[in-house]
């Protein structure tokens, strides 16, 4: 970091919320494959969009086939995908959004250091499905493809994912519905402040 000097901008990140009428933040859904974190996102985004909020997705099969298409899925790689998807957030959040990101991060340790890189509101949401459930769903097929072999380092299957603690929201979406665990997200951010009446 030596010789760069930080450049703050004339327009702040508060005359961006000022203008959009509400806060930024990082909603950060963290789950197995196949446990909802998209359809999730996209309900939720749904929601915000239609009260007028500034939003953006992230979202792990789409940030892996651009800027992330170099990395894999061994545990160093899932960090950096986790360090720069941290990055990318604080920035969109940066210019007012509420971000949305769906993503595994199955590594705790990494899912802190997002929290970490975020300048602004940081919501963890733990979409909570038993893996039975996920594998029954299997929309991309991979868990088959995984039990036959045919892909290493499967998270649930060969490689792990540790559960968040109690800084995180969870929803458990083999109980709820995917509009429900949305709504349950939205409701939170209204008590964060981050939603308000005029938003
Ligand atoms: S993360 O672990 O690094 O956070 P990320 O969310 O970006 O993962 O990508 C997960 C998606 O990649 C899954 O939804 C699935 O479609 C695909 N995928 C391909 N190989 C694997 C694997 N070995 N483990 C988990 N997901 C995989």
């Amino acid at each position: 970091m030596n010789n760069l000097h930080y450049h703050e901008t004339q327009v702040t990140t508060k005359d961006k919320s000022k203008k959009n009428l509400h806060k930024p933040c990082v909603v950060w859904l963290t789950g197995l494959s196949g446990s909802g974190k998209s359809t999730i996102a996209n309900k939720l985004e749904r929601k915000l969009f239609e009260l007028g909020c500034q939003t953006h997705i992230l979202d792990g099969d789409n940030v892996r086939m651009g800027l992330n298409r170099d990395l894999g899925f061994l545990p160093h790689e899932r960090k950096e995908n986790i360090r720069r998807i941290g990055e990318v957030a604080n920035l969109f959040a940066e210019s007012g959004t509420i971000v949305i990101t769906a993503f595994i991060s199955p590594y705790a340790a990494d899912r802190g250091a997002a929290r970490e890189a975020c300048k602004h509101e940081f919501i963890e949401v733990f979409v909570d499905a038993p893996l039975q459930t996920c594998e029954d769903r299997d929309p991309k097929g991979l868990y088959k493809k995984a039990r036959a072999g045919l892909i290493n380092e499967f998270t649930g299957i060969s490689a792990p994912y540790e559960v968040p603690g109690d800084d995180a929201l969870t929803v458990d979406s083999s109980v709820m519905t995917a509009d429900e665990c949305a709504e349950v997200i939205l409701e939170e951010l209204v008590m964060f402040q981050m939603v308000g009446e005029k938003c």
